[in-house]
């Protein structure tokens, strides 16, 4: 898996020549790995770029891109789990993924409309899911599978039934929200991070400008001739985590990339290690009274 990538999720969603763009520059740039999900409405978009990058012969095969995608909570059934790879595999027009996440830990109504109310949530039957998700690898359909927004207590209930444990934990990690427990948690039972909103996601309704704006990082940036995303981006890769950034912007893509022939000092990453913490990504939507989870609480079980 590549250490960098570049996410396509953006809020409102984009147009597909956009994604088209920015995705067959980040492929010049050098690029290799891109992340999507059903939910998104990029994974056309994403596919079509992968095509043209092979037509224009910037990329020899499609094994040269490492693609992920993710589950949609109201497929979150074992028996919709297949049917819902097949269909985002048509939309990418690929043969197979090399990730297949579960999205959220949460289950909607099947076939609940985007955006959801929060009366669609239902608990969700993580072993049949995660047993479907299983066979999605054992088919090929998937090189591997893991999850996202799982917090250490999810991950442990996925463990105690896992015959295949999952490869990789997407979560929302930044210097403003270090998830030093969870990383730790992961990589002692052998799991990948993969860090989205690696800037605070300062773009999107979900976000913060909690990052880009973060005095201590304007101070450690300006002293090393670095920008603030370059210095977030860095630390995050500091912390043996993967990066899922996204950027639209040809200039960006290209400034993202510049993070790894540096590093930061022993002083920086403790000024770093104090800015203050707050999750950003709550998905408070997934909260109701009546619901399985009945406060942020329950959904994150009440982890930092
Ligand atoms: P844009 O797409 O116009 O480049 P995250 O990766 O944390 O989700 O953050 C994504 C947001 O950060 C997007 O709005 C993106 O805007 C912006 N962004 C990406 N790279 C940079 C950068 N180097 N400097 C400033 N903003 C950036």
């Amino acid at each position: 898996m590549p250490v960098l990538g570049l996410g396509t999720a953006a809020d409102p969603f984009p147009a597909p020549e956009v994604v088209v763009k920015a995705v067959l520059e980040a492929i010049e740039l050098g690029y290799r790995m891109f992340d999507t999900a059903s939910v998104y409405q990029t994974e056309e978009a994403l596919g079509e770029a992968i095509s043209q990058a092979l037509s224009l012969g910037l990329i020899k095969s499609r094994d040269e891109v490492f693609i992920t995608s993710k589950i949609w909570c109201s497929d979150n059934y074992g028996d919709r789990v297949i049917p819902a790879l097949q269909k985002t595999l048509q939309n990418l027009k690929m043969e197979y993924l090399d990730q297949y996440l579960i999205h959220f830990p949460v289950s909607l109504k099947p076939g609940a409309p985007y955006p959801y109310s929060p009366e669609d949530v239902v608990p969700i039957d993580l072993k049949s899911v995660w047993s479907a998700m299983e066979e999605c690898q054992t088919l090929g359909l998937t090189k591997s599978i893991g999850v996202s927004n799982f917090t250490c207590k999810k991950l442990a209930d996925i463990l105690a039934f896992a015959k295949i444990p999952p490869a990789v934990n997407q979560v929302e990690m930044n210097p403003a929200w270090q998830q030093g427990k969870l990383i730790e948690y992961c990589h002692a039972n052998g799991i990948a991070i993969a860090a989205y909103s690696p800037l605070g996601g300062p773009g999107a309704n979900w976000g913060s400008k909690g990052v880009l704006e973060s005095k201590v990082l304007m101070e450690i940036a300006e002293s090393k001739g670095k920008s603030v995303a370059q210095v977030a981006l860095r630390w995050v890769y500091e912390q043996g985590v993967v990066i899922v950034m996204k950027s639209f912007n040809r200039e960006r893509l290209k400034q993202n990339l510049e993070i790894f022939d540096w590093e930061l000092s022993d002083e920086e990453s403790k000024k770093i290690a104090k800015i203050p913490q707050n999750r950003t990504v709550l998905a408070l939507s997934f909260i109701s009274e009546s619901g399985p989870f009945k406060s942020l609480e329950e959904l994150w079980d009440g982890e930092q």
